[in-house]
């Protein structure tokens, strides 16, 4: 008998695996194909103040090993959200909540976590979508411009606050340092890879938006790389993310620093991603000879 059970942020996950924020709707999306009470949490999708359409069409690409999005946000706003969306979630799901939520202005983060904080266990700030002007990455791409969006939410959240990085950095560990010391209580990495690719035939942009977030198998050597120099300079929990696609990949974002991992791109691919990966999970830690998962979090220096 194994133990896949961490503690993230004072909440206890019965597994460490999460579908990440976009990738499952509000829970509807993959409770078609599974009971979600077998995940250790959920991230739900990205929620702003106002409802927004998203942005124009085509969205998304494919690329070998990974895809394009460029959303832009669509979600019908943060009321909507508390009022319907998570009360629907909560009918037949039990495990912890997370809430994601994206703003053009630190005015907008704030009233959108006020709206949102106490129906959910744990709110995840998006500061690193990188598919609208004016916000999300442009606050993550500046140390100073974290530290006062996480310090303001901070100020008015009453849950667990994690902060999802981008990439799209020079030196990642600088904003992580600043969100832990503005108060994150962890912090999720990676969001999206800015990419771009062309219709040579058109002689276009595939996406309207002309780029977009790359995301996929392709990422996950980049996203360990910086979850392992993040453990390494922050002592708040992360959330690993980027290109996970199996209970091996799980377990190495661990060794890496990861206390818990979120699943995108392969729930897009593969719906049954995150119920097959945490059916796997015990089978894999049986053959690395792993009795309890969280002892490993963090085990590479
Ligand atoms: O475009 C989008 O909605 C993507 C959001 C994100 O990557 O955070």
């Amino acid at each position: 008998m194994v133990n896949t059970s961490v503690n993230l942020c004072g909440i206890t996950l019965q597994n460490p695996v999460i579908p990440a924020s976009g990738t499952c709707g509000f829970g509807a999306e993959l409770a078609e194909w599974y009971d979600l009470n077998l995940l250790g949490a959920i991230s739900i999708k990205g929620t702003t103040l106002e409802p927004r359409f998203g942005n124009p069409t085509p969205r998304i690409a494919e690329c070998p090993n990974g895809m394009l999005n460029s959303v832009g946000l669509q979600n019908p706003g943060v009321e909507t959200v508390a009022a319907e969306e998570i009360p629907r979630l909560k009918k037949h799901y039990h495990q912890p909540i997370i809430a994601n939520i994206s703003g053009f202005s630190i005015d907008e983060y704030t009233a959108c976590c006020e709206r949102i904080c106490n129906s959910v266990d744990l709110v995840e700030l998006n500061i690193s979508c990188p598919n609208v002007h004016n916000g999300g990455m442009a606050f993550g791409t500046s140390a100073t411009e974290a530290a006062r969006v996480v310090s303001a939410v901070r100020k008015v959240c009453s849950r667990p606050l994690v902060v999802k990085l981008t990439p799209n950095v020079t030196d990642i560990t600088v904003i992580a340092r600043a969100c832990e010391e503005a108060g994150a209580d962890g912090l999720t990495l990676i969001n999206t890879l800015l990419g771009m690719r062309i219709d040579v035939m058109r002689r276009k942009p595939v996406l309207a938006n002309k780029m977009g977030g790359f995301s996929g198998a392709a990422v996950f050597p980049i996203a360990l790389r910086m979850i392992y120099q993040v453990h390494l300079a922050c002592r708040i929990p992360i959330i690993g993310c980027g290109g996970v696609s199996s209970a091996r990949d799980v377990i190495e974002m661990m060794m890496a620093g990861a206390t818990a991992v979120q699943v995108g791109s392969e729930n897009l691919r593969n719906p049954l991603a995150c119920k097959e990966i945490i059916e796997n999970l015990p089978l894999e830690m049986e053959k690395l000879h792993i009795s309890d998962l969280k002892e490993f979090i963090g085990i590479i220096q």
